[in-house]
């Protein structure tokens, strides 16, 4: 069946790699870029993401099957502020619009470009990740300027992790799951792309990059990562909601083995109780989510 996906970043790297992946298996893809792409935008300027989202649905008739979100900014000296744009509301921004576009067709699926900067960079400011979350890049820009010759490492760590955040919550929600959308994030490590061949350039981001530590070896491959998405956009993934799939040689377990999984303290037991009884009452109130629709 011919399905019809939109993929931001699809000139370069990975989102390219997955566009190409699509169009051999015979699907139309809106690719979404700053050049190259059916859909010319610039992602770090709000105009620039609702003209993208716009386009979008004008050619899609309103109806997606599925997105894959892959325009990215790595850590750049001096583009903090660009990092967060992209990466965060470059990415929320743009679901919120096709939302209904994804939950008019059946089962439609999103994959996320996240990273394992998520879970292996120390120093993000737990702050600058609330303040993302809440769509203040201003304060989360003030919190990264404390880190230095750092921040935009930093800033890049914080933008995937608010980033990651929003995925997990949204997707269990009536809005997402509950109209059959499954929202899904992929982290992958050190992926060789023009992006990562950025960070090798530069003198402190690669001499982080060539000493950080990966199990298996050397670098990933971008159809590798593609053909992941893919299978997350595929119908072996329909069971797959909020999930944060990592695919990075091993880098993630290296460093926090020990740091998940860990069992529910006993603090958080209220918190759980009320979510019980709030799903049974979504359930209840058939607002997405019934047996029938879970089954
Ligand atoms: P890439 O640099 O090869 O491709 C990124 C694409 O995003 C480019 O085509 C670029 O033009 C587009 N883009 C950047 N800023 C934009 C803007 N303002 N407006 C519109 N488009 C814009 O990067 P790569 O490596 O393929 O990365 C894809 C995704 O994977 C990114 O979100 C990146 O953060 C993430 N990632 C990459 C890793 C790596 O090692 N390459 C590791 C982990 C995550």
């Amino acid at each position: 069946m011919t399905r019809t996906y939109a993929v931001t970043g699809c000139a370069s790297g990975m989102g390219l790699a997955v566009a190409n992946q699509l169009r051999a298996q015979g699907h139309s893809v809106i690719g979404v870029d700053r050049h190259d792409a059916e859909v010319v935008a610039d992602l770090s300027e709000t105009h620039g993401r609702r003209a993208a989202a716009d386009a979008v649905l004008a050619s899609c008739d309103s109806r997606l099957d599925g997105a894959v979100l892959a325009a990215g900014l790595g850590p750049r000296t001096g583009a903090e502020r660009a990092i967060l744009d992209v990466n965060f509301l470059g990415v929320v921004e743009l679901l919120e619009a096709w939302r209904p576009a994804l939950a008019a067709t059946d089962e439609a699926k999103v994959v996320v470009f996240s990273s394992n900067a998520t879970t292996v960079t120390p120093l993000v400011p737990r702050r600058a990740v609330t303040a993302l979350l809440q769509r203040d890049l201003d304060r989360a820009l003030r919190h990264l300027r404390w880190r230095g010759r750092l921040a935009p490492t930093v800033a890049y760590a914080a933008s995937k992790i608010a980033l990651s955040r929003w995925v997990r919550r949204e997707s269990t929600t009536v809005d997402w799951a509950g109209h059959g959308i499954r929202l899904n994030a992929l982290a992958p490590g050190a992926v060789m792309t023009p992006l990562l061949a950025e960070q090798l350039e530069d003198a402190r981001q690669g001499r982080f990059v060539r000493t950080f530590p990966v199990p298996l070896g050397g670098f990933g491959d971008a159809a590798q990562l593609a053909d992941w998405a893919l299978f997350m956009l595929s119908d072996a993934a329909t069971f797959l909601c909020g999930s944060v799939v990592f695919v990075d040689g091993g880098s993630d377990e290296y460093l926090r083995a020990e740091d998940w999984p860990t069992p529910v303290p006993s603090w958080r037991l209220p918190f759980y109780g009320a979510r019980f009884l709030e799903f049974g009452r979504r359930i209840a109130g058939d607002h997405g989510l019934s047996p029938t629709s879970r089954a």
